[in-house]
């Protein structure tokens, strides 16, 4: 008889954004028509920039013609957009080859099949509020997850040291996996270069190996802050860093990524980048030739100085949202370095009757913190994405909350 994965019994019974969802549904059948402001899901709002779209078309008019026509594309990336992700890198002082640059379809996809690399006995290290996909990739793989709570008391930056006194409170080793999202979805707190080094230096000296999730690094604006793991040192023997063009560049319906592996990284006698070419090689056939030559022109300079004006609209929604959580006195973080404003519900409210709270009386919609997580409760996500006319009037109607 056929068994199927009984790990998926172990999930949640519905996502988070689809619950949000659900409520969303139910208050619009009793209010039809009702005009929502719509700051929950992360995803953005601005069209694909001028020279990205430029280069898509010319790559439609490649494919019409026999002389330039493309069929399958390289498993690990085309060669001129692993380059082109190799001098972004340069240019921040990271020397990279090309082929430690892995192409993908988003950061979702590859943090899921990344999963393929560890055996199922590894353990995983998540810290807690997190990106949902984190705990359910690790539960349908079968992991022992290591929950590890932050709060305000680490501004929402879980260290090591924390880490190693809960496992001696709990009696647990090392977890092999650690998983770090800086900027953080949903806290948006980053890791300073301190931070990351004691992470760096755990992992290296335990064997284990850091999945770090760059997906908002270009939401970085102070200069001290490290967009990339690979700016601290000892990294390359111990991280691989999944990055994502949908914040960056609006990629979420066009779907691309990109994916560090150092050659460097070994673990158990095998070399994790060789094998990251393997599973490529095997499991799929390459990101699609005119998606990959429009990511190839976010890289540009032109493209550069695009998808900045883009991201510099969406800070400015993010400000206002500080800003706003600031005047109703009420604790947060992020927006400054990241497109989420995280903030405690008032009057130690639950973060899911403070949604049901913002839907019903100001149809402002946001992201209750419980859904990250046990100690995301109390809290809520703010997001950036919105456009700025409607982030105006969801402040705007925050503020009568006062
Ligand atoms: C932290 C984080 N990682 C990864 C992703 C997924 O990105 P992609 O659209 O590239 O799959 C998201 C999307 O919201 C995210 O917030």
């Amino acid at each position: 008889m056929l068994i199927p994965n009984r790990n998926y019994s172990d999930l949640k019974d519905s996502y988070l954004f689809y619950n949000i969802s659900k409520r969303i549904e139910a208050y619009l059948l009793k209010n039809p028509g009702k005009k929502l402001y719509r700051m929950g899901i992360g995803d953005v709002t601005l069209p694909l920039c001028e020279a990205v779209i430029k280069e898509l078309h010319a790559a439609v008019e490649d494919q019409a013609e026999k002389k330039t026509f493309h069929g399958y594309m390289p498993e690990c990336g085309a060669p001129f957009l692993r380059g082109a992700v190799a001098g972004y890198y340069r240019n921040r002082g990271i020397e990279l080859s090309e082929d430690e640059v892995f192409v993908s379809s988003g950061a979702s996809d590859e943090l899921g099949d990344l999963q393929d690399l560890f055996d199922k006995s590894c353990s995983a290290m998540i810290p807690e509020p997190a990106y949902p996909a984190y705990v359910d990739a690790n539960i349908m793989a079968g992991r022992r997850i290591i929950h590890l709570e932050s709060g305000r008391f680490d501004n929402f930056l879980p260290s090591p040291t924390e880490l190693l006194h809960k496992l001696k409170r709990e009696g647990l080793p090392v977890p092999d996996l650690i998983y770090i999202c800086s900027p953080n979805n949903p806290t948006g707190a980053v890791y300073d270069r301190a931070g990351l080094k004691e992470w760096v230096e755990l992992a290296n000296k335990y064997g284990s190996v850091i999945l770090f999730d760059a997906a908002y690094e270009a939401f970085i604006e102070d200069d001290e802050l490290p967009h990339s793991i690979f700016e601290i040192e000892g990294a390359r023997t111990c991280a691989i860093e999944i990055c994502s063009l949908s914040k960056t560049a609006g990629f979420t319906g066009t779907r691309l990524g990109y994916t560090i592996i150092p050659k460097t990284l070994e673990r158990g006698g095998m070399n994790i980048n060789d094998m990251w070419v393997r599973n490529r090689t095997t499991k799929t056939n390459g990101v699609s030739y005119i998606i990959q030559r429009g990511g190839a022109a976010v890289f540009t300079p032109e493209g550069q100085r695009q998808i900045k004006k883009n991201i510099s609209l969406y800070k400015e929604n993010a400000r206002l949202l500080s800003e706003t959580a600031e005047k109703l006195g009420l604790w947060h973080c992020g927006g400054k370095n990241a497109p989420y404003v995280w903030m405690e519900c008032p009057n130690g409210m639950k973060s899911w009757d403070f949604f049901d709270l913002l839907l019903n009386e100001v149809q402002v919609i946001g992201t209750p913190g419980a859904g990250f997580g046990a100690c995301g409760e109390g809290y809520f996500r703010f997001s950036a994405f919105a456009s700025p006319e409607d982030t105006k009037e969801a402040a705007e109607r925050l503020l009568k909350l006062r």
